[in-house]
């Protein structure tokens, strides 16, 4: 037994050993990684059953919210351009007794044609599990500012998701970014479940905080591990909806992203996409193939499998398994003056410019963030975040539950991402048996490929995004742009016959 646990343990440390090399200045995949070799050590403790959602949640969780929403009002962000938006931050409190409370960031809508009271209302969530929202999708991916080398100043994002949507940035749960508890010991039990339900309570008192946007339009996007978080959240929006018998809260779809789905299929998929690829060999994919047991009873792995390990190890530690063609940061330190940025070529060190910038304390301070002057650094993945007590290994039936619903599920990949790739989400969709309703083919932006599209019956939407790593938006700003358009407006992806 103890052999066998160790045995699996060492082959899935070929992937947590790539993530410890941090030249590529990214911890999100770091962070998945860690929660995968405990959940695939069998004897971790983490329940990986599925996902039964969360309690009814009690009226006494509601709390007024009168006044709250002037006070968050962000007048300017330090170094930030001049903009036509208005910005809010601050602290939601979801759990009184314990004192937890949750950060979050909203960019009301900008633009041009319509009215923000016409446009939807987007929650943003990150993976990890321990990633901040702020971290990568608000000052990395699709937030209205993205941080110049100095760690001070910010440029706008002209590709902001906010052009299409009031967007909202929430760091979650307890311990991650801005978010706390003054019960410490609650960062050593989150979990999925705990997540879904303090998410859901934060959504209820935000709405209470910015009434106006009851009732609107509203979709919940996010990628990685937040395949396991925005299904989850929707499935407890559902399930309250049908409790109370009323729309509380109008959801109207999903959008997720290179996103943790099935873990058996997408550990699989990873290999497969790295053989396929040049980053193991043929053979060494096959030995995988062939060797290992990723599904959700395997407890341990033979020698065979084990035996690939220094390969699949070598093979990752020197490049970013996020972006598989993308450059390596080498300088981890910020400059004196900003150097000139571009929205096109993604820097491979923003993470250390954004944890520079969400460190400063006047950025605390004109966010209204970090009021309790907590014990710890702005990470952009959590440190204090001990343990992580359930994660189900997959969340198919909840996909189906939303297409049953009606509700709107698109799936999103970056084609060049390594971790959750391409290759996993077919694979994790196929096990879901759906029928085709519109075929394979390209879909178009500006008379290029922007990706490729595949439309199943029920509905459910697949798309890539040609040239992508994990982080989307980071490096296709305007596909991401074109691509959340899409979904929000409920129109397919342009095909030859709509070419452009
Ligand atoms: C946490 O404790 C601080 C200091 O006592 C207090 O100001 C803050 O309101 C508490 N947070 C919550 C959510 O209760
Ligand atoms: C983490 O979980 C283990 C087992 O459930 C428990 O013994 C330990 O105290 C937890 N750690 C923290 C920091 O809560
Ligand atoms: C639910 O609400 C509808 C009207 O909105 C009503 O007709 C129906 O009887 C209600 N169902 C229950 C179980 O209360
Ligand atoms: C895994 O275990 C569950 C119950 O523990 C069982 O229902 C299922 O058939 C098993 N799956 C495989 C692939 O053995
Ligand atoms: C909060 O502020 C304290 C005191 O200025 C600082 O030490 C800590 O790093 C900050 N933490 C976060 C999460 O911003």
């Amino acid at each position: 037994m103890r052999n066998n646990s160790l045995s699996i343990l060492a082959f899935f440390l070929i992937i947590l050993s790539s993530f410890l090399v941090e030249i590529h200045g990214n911890k999100q995949s770091e962070a998945l990684g860690k929660l995968y070799n405990a959940k695939f050590r069998g004897n971790s403790g983490i329940d990986v059953s599925l996902f039964n959602g969360v309690n009814p949640v009690s009226e006494s969780r509601i709390h007024p919210q009168d006044g709250l929403k002037e006070q968050d009002r962000i007048v300017k962000l330090p170094g930030q351009p001049n903009a036509q938006f208005s910005q809010y931050g601050g602290y939601v409190t979801v759990d009184k007794s314990a004192g937890r409370a949750f950060y979050y960031y909203f960019a009301e809508a900008d633009h041009y044609s319509q009215s923000k009271e016409s446009l939807p209302l987007l929650l943003w969530l990150n993976g990890g599990p321990g990633c901040s929202s702020l971290g990568y999708g608000a000052f990395q991916e699709l937030g209205p500012f993205r941080v110049y080398s100095d760690g001070k100043s910010l440029y706008r994002n002209r590709f902001s998701w906010n052009y299409a949507a009031n967007v909202l940035f929430l760091e979650s749960p307890a311990g991650v970014g801005f978010s706390y508890s003054n019960t410490t010991s609650d960062y050593g039990k989150n979990g999925d479940q705990r997540t879904a339900e303090d998410n859901y309570v934060f959504l209820l008192n935000w709405l209470e905080r910015f009434p106006e946007y009851k009732g609107r339009d509203f979709y919940i996007a996010g990628e990685s591990y937040a395949g396991h978080y925005v299904p989850q959240l929707a499935h407890t929006i559902l399930s309250h909806n049908k409790i109370a018998n009323k729309t509380l809260i109008n959801l109207k779809g999903i959008l997720i992203g290179n996103a943790v789905i099935n873990d058996e299929t997408d550990t699989l998929g990873m290999y497969d996409y790295m053989g396929s690829h040049a980053i193991i060999s043929y053979e060494a994919a096959q030995k995988i193939r062939e060797n290992c047991d990723f599904s959700p009873n395997a407890t341990a792995q033979s020698e065979a499998c084990n035996s690939v390990g220094d390969q699949v190890n070598k093979a990752l530690s020197y490049i970013n398994i996020y972006d598989i063609y993308a450059p390596s940061c080498f300088s981890t330190s910020t400059t004196a003056k900003p150097k000139r940025a571009s929205l096109v070529d993604f820097d491979p060190c923003s993470d250390y410019y954004v944890y520079a910038y969400l460190n400063r304390p006047e950025v605390h301070e004109a966010m209204h963030a970090n009021v309790t002057k907590l014990d710890h650094d702005w990470e952009p993945c959590s440190e204090v975040i001990t343990n992580w007590s359930d994660s189900p290994s997959t969340i198919i039936p909840l996909l189906k539950e939303f297409m049953a619903n009606g509700l709107r599920v698109w799936i999103f990949s970056g084609d060049t991402d390594g971790r959750v790739p391409i290759t996993s989400t077919e694979y994790s969709i196929a096990k879901m048996n759906l029928d085709i309703k519109t075929e394979w083919h390209p879909w178009y932006l500006k008379r290029e490929v922007g990706g490729y599209t595949q439309v199943y019956k029920g509905d459910l939407t697949l798309a890539t995004v040609r040239g992508a790593g994990h982080q989307v938006p980071s490096y296709q700003p305007l596909r991401a742009l074109s691509l959340i358009k899409h979904f929000l407006d409920g129109t397919s992806l342009p095909d030859t016959t709509r070419y452009s």
